[in-house]
């Protein structure tokens, strides 16, 4: 059985719709009618870790929100704004958008409670689909929702900030031994609680469809 069912999809979506409709930017009806024909509203968050199933990704999109809201209020020194917040949140994973596929791989189930160690132990094939990845615009994680959204509407620079690092130490670019994210994080506090409003949300709200 799916992890979200349809009704529950259709109420996370006019949910994210309902908070879009607060923000006041020029391009965010363009931004959400080009969306509506992605498959961003049903795209799973990852292939294997925390929301690989379908609605993942808005599941994760509307978490890191409520998370990010959160953290704002909890440090109300960091000045950023309502609509900030909405943008960089909703939209810090539009990286994600028409980015997997889905294919189907043959794997063993077995019976009899038995399981892949027992070297006799008997079982079925079966055709099961799973997620992939194809990337069909490669131009970086954090940096590829930066340039989509920036083709719609104008972004702050906190909001680039943000955006473009919110995976921390998880980046490839950080992992390369590149210093900018600590740099960026020490402009703008708000990219760190985007950042951990992601981490928080992946590892601590989310699952896994085994
Ligand atoms: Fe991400
Ligand atoms: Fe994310």
């Amino acid at each position: 059985m799916a992890k979200l069912q349809e009704n529950e999809l259709q109420e996370l979506k006019s949910r994210f719709f309902d908070i879009c409709s607060s923000v006041n930017r020029p391009g965010m009806d363009e931004l959400l009618k080009w969306l509506e024909k992605t498959d961003f509203f049903v795209a799973p968050a990852s292939t294997k870790f925390h929301g690989n199933y379908k609605g993942g990704l808005l599941e994760h999109s509307l978490h890191v929100y409520d998370k990010a809201a959160e953290l704002c209020a909890k440090y109300p020194d960091i000045e950023i704004s309502s609509d900030s917040i909405v943008i960089a949140a909703l939209f810090h994973d539009l990286t994600k958008a028409n980015y997997y596929v889905q294919d189907f791989k043959n794997v063993k189930v077995y019976k009899d409670g038995g399981t892949r160690h027992d070297e006799h132990g008997a079982f079925d094939w079966e055709t099961q689909p799973y997620y992939k990845v194809d990337d069909r615009l490669p131009l970086g994680h954090g940096e590829k929702s930066v340039i989509i959204l920036q083709s719609f509407i104008k972004l702050s620079r906190d909001e680039i900030y943000a955006i473009r690092w919110h995976m921390g130490g998880f980046d490839s670019a950080v992992k390369g031994g590149d210093y900018a994210m600590s740099k960026a994080y020490e402009i703008c506090p708000f990219a760190v609680i985007l950042h951990m409003a992601d981490i928080e949300s992946s590892y601590l709200l989310e699952t896994i469809e085994k």
